[in-house]
């Protein structure tokens, strides 16, 4: 899906902008604190409903207002459609598709197709395994169709169990109960994860070795309990630790992606910079295989792509994204390093001062500046 217009109100110090994107590459450029970062923060609010930089709404909304807003004309290949998301000081959500209200969020992340890649995006190598479990769960979700209802199955009897397992005392027939609903979600939840990453683990080699030459890199999933053994007997076996804990400890919210090189952890054996074209090379070959499942281009939000990354692996990273087809919105502070991201293909460079947005025509001039 493409965002043919954007328009952001009252969100941190965007007052009021509006532009005109195009497929392919969109770069943002200004001084910091210009309102860069705040673009894709509309964008990422108007597919998730939430900023990427806080968890509060409060302070993403401008100050002295009691809402930010933003709305997009967008041409999701099936159609153009109309979304507006707004939020406002007390948490308050409104959500409309075409005019209508969407029945959950996940008809929103279904039309809004969204990867983000910022300076802290090597959390996804080192950070919690709940990062990568939802990195995971985005491509499932969107190449799997009855990947979502089998989710929340798990997570509702996971909760109930979880409850039960708080309790004093015990009812233990009613423990088998939803352990029994528990086995037969999470069987379906790890199946579609696991037909997922098998396929995915080839799409993403492929992108990998155009942007970085690592031997020996190795992608796996842990389901969550182990391989070889028969989830209800682990859960048998556990039970009585699960009481002692208060939670669940084996099943599909356990489980994890591992990147590796040879048998080490490729965040401890990796550079910073190489680190980031990992985590780039995953989240760009899930947005290539989701497009090739659903016929239909993600959109990339990448907070300052230069921090890291020299001057060859910017170019590669961009050249990629730009084979791909995707819609790009990439920030940077200097206008020198411009030159780096464009190339041949549809690119517009927009200067981001004082939270206003212009279009800037020189494009041009700086693809002849390419050596
Ligand atoms: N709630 C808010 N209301 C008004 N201005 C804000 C709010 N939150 C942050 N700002 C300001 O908005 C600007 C947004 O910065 P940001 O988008 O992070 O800039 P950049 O990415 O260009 O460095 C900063 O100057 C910041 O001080
Ligand atoms: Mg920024």
């Amino acid at each position: 899906m493409t965002i043919q217009t954007l328009k952001i109100t009252s969100l941190r110090n965007l007052g009021a902008v509006e532009l005109q994107p195009v497929k392919g590459i969109n770069l943002l450029f200004g001084e910091n604190g210009s309102g860069k970062s705040s673009v894709l923060e509309a964008i990422h609010l108007m597919g998730l409903a939430r900023s990427f930089r806080s968890h509060r709404i409060k302070p993403v909304i401008q100050h002295d207002h009691s809402q930010c807003t933003v709305f997009a004309k967008v041409d999701n290949r099936s159609g153009l459609y109309s979304v507006g998301v707004s939020r406002g000081t007390e948490a308050e959500l409104r959500v409309h598709i075409n005019g209508s209200t969407p029945s959950g969020l996940h008809e929103l992340a279904e039309l809004v197709p969204l990867q983000l890649i910022t300076p802290s995006t090597f959390s996804l190598l080192d950070g919690a395994p709940k990062l990568r479990r939802q990195f995971l769960d985005w491509g499932v979700f969107h190449v799997e169709q009855g990947f979502h209802i089998a989710w929340k199955r798990m997570q509702r009897a996971l909760k109930q169990r979880n409850t039960l397992l708080r309790r004093g005392n015990i009812d233990r027939s009613q423990l088998s109960v939803w352990d029994a609903e528990f086995i037969s979600a999470s069987h379906l939840v790890d199946n579609y994860r696991a037909d997922y990453i098998a396929r995915f683990i080839p799409v993403w080699e492929s992108v990998l070795a155009k942007i970085l030459d690592v031997p020996d890199i190795s992608l796996s999933y842990y389901r969550g309990w182990d391989r070889s053994a028969d989830f209800s007997e682990v859960l048998a076996a556990s039970v009585d630790r699960d009481i002692a804990q208060g939670f669940t400890q084996y099943g599909p919210q356990r489980a994890d992606l591992r990147v590796k090189i040879g048998r080490a952890n490729a965040a401890d054996y990796l550079s910073r910079g190489q680190q980031k074209l990992v985590v780039s090379a995953l989240k760009i070959a899930q947005g290539a295989f989701f497009t090739e499942e659903s016929k239909r281009p993600c959109i990339y939000l990448i907070d300052d792509l230069p921090s890291e990354l020299d001057k060859t692996h910017r170019r590669l990273v961009c050249e990629l994204l730009r084979d791909l087809d995707f819609q790009v919105f990439i920030t940077c502070v200097e206008r020198e390093s411009l030159a780096d991201f464009v190339g041949a293909g549809p690119a517009k460079l927009f200067h981001v001062e004082h939270g206003n947005v212009m279009e800037y025509d020189e494009i041009q001039t700086l693809a002849n500046c390419q050596v």
